[in-house]
């Protein structure tokens, strides 16, 4: 073959490649708002920084006539890129090529792509858009499933793992990205399920849609299996692109530094009066750390679940932090097993990859009753107390007024080895509210009372007055200070940048035993 042939077989067989199942499925995609494998590459990733690896894969099987239908690169694109300058590595599976079902050769793809982000200390990020496993292929595909789970779990706390759920997902196809950190979801082309609406039809009679089965509010408000919900495919990776501009490359690396903005004005304003007097009052937990946080850098995690707990990435001075915080418009902000589960989880991560931790709490307690203590309250809340003591990144925590019980221990208290603890003056750090503790202690008191309303009240009172501020933790040194809510951003800054190389250790062991 002369050099032009050579040239151009090249060219035709890159063409062919590119267009994996054709331009008739391509535009199928479309038709469904869907972006093809290639097209949303080329959204996520900086212009042009995009270099392919095993663009001319095919499959080797033969089962079902298979080795008549064989298109170059089998359903997943692969290879690596940028974001915001930063390398990352890159899977997008083609649901025009057999359902961007997972073949042997298709895992293949996948795993070279995560063994290479694992030894370079980079991210990794998969677009998922899958059928599961190859049907024809039985169980080589099954074992190909299994090398990519073996590398998830092996990578997980190395370097940052993320998922987008941007078409259905069924089957294996969706106990990867569950191993991964975070899971995107698009709405109304996204489906995640192990079994689909057939089979749930055939075993347990149920009807159900695909959305109301896995669809994106499905997992992001009940189940909890995802982190975001998104309106369409280009802002689902336009926000992944947000959330990398806040992650470390991998766990060896410190937060980045950016430039600082100064909170949004008004909201910085309003924290003085921002904490209502009555303690049975509620108030919207976010807009205390918009008066704090650079503006427009609070970017939530996991918005529509548990919205008892908030969790979210934000920056601090221009340095990037993961808050969590007790959300009093939700349940008053108690914790219970979901906000435990929750709250859990951003911190180990946020662990894993040294992001500080900064607190914000107003919590009257766990959650009584049989659902909760039934449903494991006391390992769940545990797996809540067990993160933020194993957390070794710099911790703050603000109090800005309930600190009741055994919550006040478990948010990131000065005793499970917090660096910097600090409440406001409407803070109340007691065992627990003034109500249920006088009527437990001063019961026969109250009751031996001719006016039992006004005795109560007036021990109510008496309460109030000897424990419910902050001055009693602050005489002990359970917390540092007591500050003004307009004094808090600053103290925050100087208190990361004091903290920046802190240095801390767990006990040498094989690994924990959390309380799952
Ligand atoms: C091979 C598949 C496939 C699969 C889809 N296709 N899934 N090919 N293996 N798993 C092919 C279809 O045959 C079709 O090919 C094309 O992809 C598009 O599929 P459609 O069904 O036309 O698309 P749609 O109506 O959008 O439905 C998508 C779907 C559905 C919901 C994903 O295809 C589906 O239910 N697929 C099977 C899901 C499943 O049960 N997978 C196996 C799970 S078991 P043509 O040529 O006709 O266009 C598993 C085990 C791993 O994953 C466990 C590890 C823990």
């Amino acid at each position: 073959m002369e050099k032009k042939a050579k040239v151009e077989r090249l060219e035709e067989l890159r063409e062919q490649s590119k267009l994996g199942g054709g331009k008739a499925r391509i535009e199928k995609q479309h038709e469904k708002g869907k972006l093809s494998a290639r097209e949303r590459i080329d959204l996520l990733l900086d212009k042009g920084s995009f270099e392919e690896i095993d663009a001319f894969v095919t499959h080797r099987s033969s089962a079902f006539g298979l080795d008549k239908q064989k298109f170059l690169g089998d359903g997943v694109v692969t290879g690596y890129g940028k974001i915001h300058t930063k390398p990352v590595y890159v899977f997008s599976q083609d649901f025009t090529v057999f359902g961007g079902s997972l073949s042997e050769t298709h895992a293949e793809k996948i795993c070279k792509i995560m063994d290479l982000a694992l030894k370079n200390g980079v991210p990794v990020i998969g677009l998922n858009d899958s059928g599961g496993a190859r049907i024809q292929e039985g169980v080589s595909s099954l074992g190909g499933y299994a090398e990519v789970f073996w590398r998830n779990s092996m990578a997980s706390g190395v370097i940052p793992q993320i998922s987008a759920i941007m078409g259905p997902c069924a089957g294996g196809a969706v106990y990867s990205p569950a191993l991964t950190d975070f899971i995107y979801m698009v709405e109304n082309t996204s489906y995640m399920f192990v079994t689909g609406p057939n089979v749930v039809k055939t075993v347990t009679h149920e009807e159900v849609t695909s959305e109301e089965l896995g669809g994106a509010s499905t997992h992001n408000s009940k189940s909890g299996v995802a982190h975001f919900a998104t309106a369409n495919d280009a802002v689902c990776l336009r926000d992944i692109r947000k959330l990398m501009s806040y992650i470390p490359q991998n766990c060896e690396e410190k937060v980045s530094v950016i430039e600082p903005k100064d909170p949004d004005a008004a909201k910085a304003k309003a924290l003085i009066d921002i904490v209502p007097l009555n303690p049975n009052k509620p108030y919207d937990i976010k807009d205390v750390i918009e008066g704090i946080v650079d503006k427009e850098s609070f970017y939530e995690v996991h918005k529509d679940y548990a919205e008892n707990i908030v969790v979210g990435f934000a920056r601090i001075g221009g340095r990037s932090v993961g808050i969590v915080a007790n959300q009093p418009l939700a349940m008053a902000g108690v914790l219970d097993i979901n906000s435990s589960k929750k709250g859990a989880r951003f911190v180990r991560f946020c662990d894993a990859f040294n992001i500080p931790l900064v607190v914000f709490e107003d919590v009257p307690g766990f959650l009584p009753g049989t659902d909760q203590e039934w449903g494991g309250i006391i390992k769940d809340g545990a797996k809540l107390l067990y993160a933020f003591c194993e957390a070794t990144v710099p911790k703050m925590t603000v109090i800005t007024r309930k600190a009741y019980g055994g919550a006040y221990d478990v948010m990131n208290s000065k005793h499970i080895r917090a660096d910097y603890n600090v409440a406001w003056p409407t803070a109340e750090i007691a065992v627990m509210g003034s109500k249920g503790a006088v009527e437990i202690i001063f019961r026969k008191e109250i009751m031996a009372a001719g006016d039992k309303e006004g005795k109560q009240k007036e021990l109510e009172a008496q309460y109030t007055e000897e424990f419910a501020h902050p001055y009693r933790a602050a005489a002990r040194g359970f917390i540092d200070d007591v500050i003004m809510p307009e004094e808090t951003r600053e103290k925050l800054i100087k208190a990361l940048e004091i903290s920046q190389h802190k240095v801390d250790a767990v006990p040498k062991k094989k690994h924990d035993n959390l309380p799952l």
